[in-house]
């Protein structure tokens, strides 16, 4: 299994490219089950978690060309979709498999989906994308595990969600494109990833309004055809840099992300003394060195602060003088960094869904375990300040959405090397 090893110790500085995001590439390969034309997706990231994706739709029949190198495209066709199942071997690594379920009823009229389990920051129920569909008018039974959706033809409806859900969001607009008549949706996700993939899905022939806000409305249509379409920067990957940048006290460029998505992130960055600038519409200059102050946070939808930034918030919080509260308020389980952070020196404290950080902290080296995606990312930038040399195990959690991180890194100064093999098996965000 891979390990990283970092030495702590040095700012960053240079340029530093953020890759296209996962939590939109992961939905807009989903959509290209929607048609039997070929979509082409530009920028994905190669991720594991893409990766994962890739095998569930050859696993269902689609051809997925992933084409590295300068062109950086990706081709999916779904012509036949010989075994509209989504086999619980995937689900289980990948929580965000349960993304094929609308797209699957809204053009095969019938899907089995393995029930995704619980997982490491919570128990990461699919009920509100079951609800929707039902109320799309689809059947829904469940069986040894699976789900299994059927419906002739998806009909237009009210849905209103619950809970602000980002997958389930998306899922059930992607339902909603190929149903009978309108369907108008509300409290819908805002994140920018839905945005994306309604940009997507427009340029497939649907026709959907308010998207990227909390009311959306869909005008169902009969076919969808081909288009091409460029993923957009993740986010969380450039926030966890500027995190970087900040937390070594370097100067830093964190260039090809796009700055209007990073509001709460760079708010919270500022009040914590660190200097931040969008230098252009794709790229934020982050310069650390001052002294750190203590502030609160609390986890949002989006615009509010992400919850994928609270473990990396928490790194850069344990540098910072007095006491920062963070709370967590979408996932319940997720402070698994915490122990390992205090292993390494940090003062945290959890209540219930609140971590009292008190600073600054000497963060000292240590041997540490990812737990999950963020976690890991969290762990990776208290190495990279802490005393000596950190050695971080089950890295593949990191792998799951970071690409190349330790070239990335290394390539503005950071000391990281990798050893091992890549891609072990994983569970999934
Ligand atoms: C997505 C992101 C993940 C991010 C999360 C919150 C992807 C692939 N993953 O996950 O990185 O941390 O949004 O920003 O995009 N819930 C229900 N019932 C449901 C669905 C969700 O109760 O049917 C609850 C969840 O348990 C959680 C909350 O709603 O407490 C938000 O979850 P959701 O937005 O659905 O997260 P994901 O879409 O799984």
């Amino acid at each position: 299994m891979d390990m990283l090893v970092i030495r702590g110790g040095n700012p960053l500085h240079g340029t530093i490219r953020v890759s296209g995001a996962k939590n939109s590439a992961l939905p807009c390969m989903a959509a290209a089950i929607l048609t039997e034309d070929a979509v082409t997706l530009e920028n994905i990231p190669q991720v594991r978690d893409i990766e994962t994706e890739r095998k569930l739709l050859a696993s269902m029949g689609a051809e997925v060309e992933l084409c590295k190198g300068e062109e950086d495209l990706t081709t999916i066709s779904c012509r036949t979709l010989s075994d509209p199942v989504a086999k619980y071997e995937i689900v289980k690594t990948m929580r965000a498999s349960a993304l094929v379920l609308g797209p699957l009823v809204a053009r095969t009229g019938m899907a089995r989906v393995a029930m995704p389990g619980g997982c490491a920051i919570g128990g990461r129920p699919i009920d509100l994308h079951i609800k929707g569909l039902e109320t799309m008018g689809a059947t829904i039974t469940q069986e040894h595990g699976y789900l299994e959706a059927r419906a002739d033809r998806l009909r237009g409806t009210h849905l209103v969600f619950d809970k602000i859900t980002v997958t389930g969001t998306e899922d059930l607009l992607m339902a909603a494109v190929l149903a009978e008549g309108e369907t108008l949706m509300e409290n819908c996700a805002r994140e920018p990833e839905v945005s994306d993939l309604a940009a997507l899905l427009t340029a497939m022939g649907a026709q959907i309004e308010g998207a990227g806000t909390s009311t959306i409305r869909v005008q169902g249509v009969t076919s969808l055809h081909g288009a091409r379409h460029r993923i957009n920067p993740d986010r969380i990957e450039a926030g966890t840099f500027l995190i970087a940048g900040a937390i070594t006290g370097g100067d830093l460029v964190v260039a090809d992300c796009n700055p209007n998505h990073l509001g709460a992130v760079i708010a919270k960055l500022r009040e914590t003394g660190v200097c931040i600038d969008v230098i252009g519409p794709d790229a934020v200059r982050v310069r650390g060195g001052e002294k750190l102050r203590a502030a609160d946070i609390s986890t949002e939808e989006y615009p509010g602060f992400p919850t994928d930034m609270q473990a990396q918030y928490m790194a850069l919080a344990t540098k910072a003088e007095g006491v920062s509260l963070v709370r967590e308020n979408i996932f319940e389980n997720r402070f698994m960094h915490v122990q390992e952070l205090v292993r390494m020196g940090a003062d945290i404290k959890v209540d219930g869904s609140a971590a009292t950080v008190r600073g600054p902290a000497c963060l000292s080296a240590a041997a540490v375990m990812c737990s999950d995606l963020r976690a890991s990312a969290s762990l990776v930038l208290a190495a990279l300040v802490a005393d000596g040399e950190s050695i971080l195990d089950r890295v593949y959690h990191l792998d799951r959405g970071y690409e190349r991180i330790e070239e990335k890194l290394r390539g503005v100064g950071a000391q990281i090397q990798r050893l091992g093999n890549l891609f072990a098996p994983a569970e999934s965000e």
